[in-house]
């Protein structure tokens, strides 16, 4: 599948530099063409003679070449491209392409880029670890980029952490998988809920809980990628997501999310109901701040909440799919079924707090599929992106 594709290979200053000369081989045997972009420092650890000699091509690092004033145009690149791949992404170029410093030549033609681009982070532990790094790493995504989680392992400093930039093997299954797909969502309106809602108990406090959206935001890139037009109802997340087929639609509560799915059903084919709604309200909310001085420890009278997925059943109408989420911590499976029912669902997807890896806040999930004709579908621990690619298939398969 790779077989004519044009291919921009950046490759930034990191000792995993060393692991692009074996990627760009496998893309050049794959049948692509590949131009190679390197920044200053990672010519430092890698160099363009090796990288010249096996694409085929001068591998280019500047604006101008120096002796003639010939002018490298980013742009021209930028559009040449079938997809750009940066291997290793170190932190620094991860933090200059979420921040737009267009510096050198390789942030500058990723700027440019119309095509899919692909980021394999490679960097020690700690960066790695580091929020700077994790809010640009979820920056990115929120661009549309496709990142390429690291693996966990031994690193160049003899630290064991995640920070390995992916083998280039798998980097190449992963472009291999992104040009083979099949666009099987084109045409398909698509309604997710995402993340957590607040429940309003005066102006400065709230009830809500630990989600934090990663895995309805994951679902939304997964089927917008797919070909879908989707509709991402998003309670408060810190998650940002910039993609020309999804409509972002921010509510906070669990009735403002309900008017939103109440107007988008209808006209959906498929609702996947992945936010973790709060299942109480405040009965009373005050518009002014309770005060701790002088009164007595407050009792908050609750009211039920409105059940989102039980009401999209009850209207759903043949063709449609209803998609729900599970999140349980005894009874998992058990539960999962009955909440199938009662809720009128296709299918739900269980993940246990059981798990290690699995639920609120994590990067991995790890997911039981009930289906309402009886299957049961179990996966292994996955990145919620990779989860999101399942979860889709199976709806795909419906
Ligand atoms: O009943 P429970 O809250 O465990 O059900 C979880 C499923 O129902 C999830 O798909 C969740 O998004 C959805 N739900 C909802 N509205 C509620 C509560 C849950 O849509 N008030």
């Amino acid at each position: 599948m790779l077989k004519g594709k044009h291919i921009i290979l950046g490759i930034s200053g990191g000792i995993a530099a060393y692991k692009s000369v074996m990627l760009l081989r496998l893309l050049i045997k794959a049948g692509a063409e590949v131009q190679v972009v390197i920044t200053p420092s990672g010519k430092e650890f890698i160099t363009p003679v090796t990288l010249s000699a096996l694409s085929g091509k001068p591998v280019v690092s500047e604006f101008f070449t120096a002796n003639t004033g010939e002018w490298h145009s980013h742009v021209d690149l930028g559009l040449w491209a079938d997809a750009m791949v940066i291997a290793p992404a170190t932190a620094n170029t991860i933090a200059k392409m979420a921040n737009g410093v267009a510096d050198n030549m390789l942030v500058t033609t990723y700027l440019s880029a119309k095509a899919p681009v692909f980021v394999a982070p490679a960097m020690d532990l700690d960066m790695m670890a580091h929020p700077s790094t994790k809010r640009n790493i979820e920056l990115l995504r929120s661009y549309g980029n496709h990142i390429i989680e690291p693996a966990e392992g031994e690193l160049a400093s003899h630290l064991v952490g995640k920070g390995r930039m992916e083998e280039p093997e798998n980097i190449v299954k992963v472009l291999d998988g992104f040009f083979d797909r099949k666009e099987d969502l084109a045409g398909k309106k698509v309604l997710i809920t995402a993340g957590p809602t607040y429940e309003k108990i005066d102006p400065v406090r709230f009830i809500g809980n630990y989600s934090t959206g990663k895995m309805g935001y994951a679902l939304a890139r997964e089927a917008a990628g797919r070909g879908a037009e989707v509709t991402l109802v998003s309670g408060p997340v810190s998650l940002t997501i910039n993609h020309p087929s999804i409509n972002v639609r921010h509510v906070e509560s669990a009735k403002e999310m309900l008017a939103e799915c109440e107007s988008h059903f209808p006209e959906s084919d498929i609702a996947i109901m992945c936010a973790a709604v709060a299942d109480y309200a405040p009965a009373h909310p005050v518009d002014k701040k309770i005060k701790r001085e002088g009164s007595d420890a407050p009792v908050i009278e609750l009211v039920k909440n409105p059940d989102i997925a039980r009401t999209l059943g009850l209207s759903k109408r043949d063709g449609q799919i209803l998609v729900g989420f599970a999140l349980e911590t005894d009874n998992e499976s058990i539960n999962a079924q009955a909440k199938l029912k009662s809720k009128n669902l296709d299918m739900i997807v269980l993940n246990s707090l059981r798990d290690k890896g699995a639920g609120f806040g994590t990067d991995t999930n790890k997911v039981t599929i009930y289906m309402a004709d009886g299957r049961e579908l179990r996966f292994d621990t996955k990145s919620k992106d990779d989860v999101a690619g399942d979860i889709i298939d199976t709806i795909a398969s419906l």
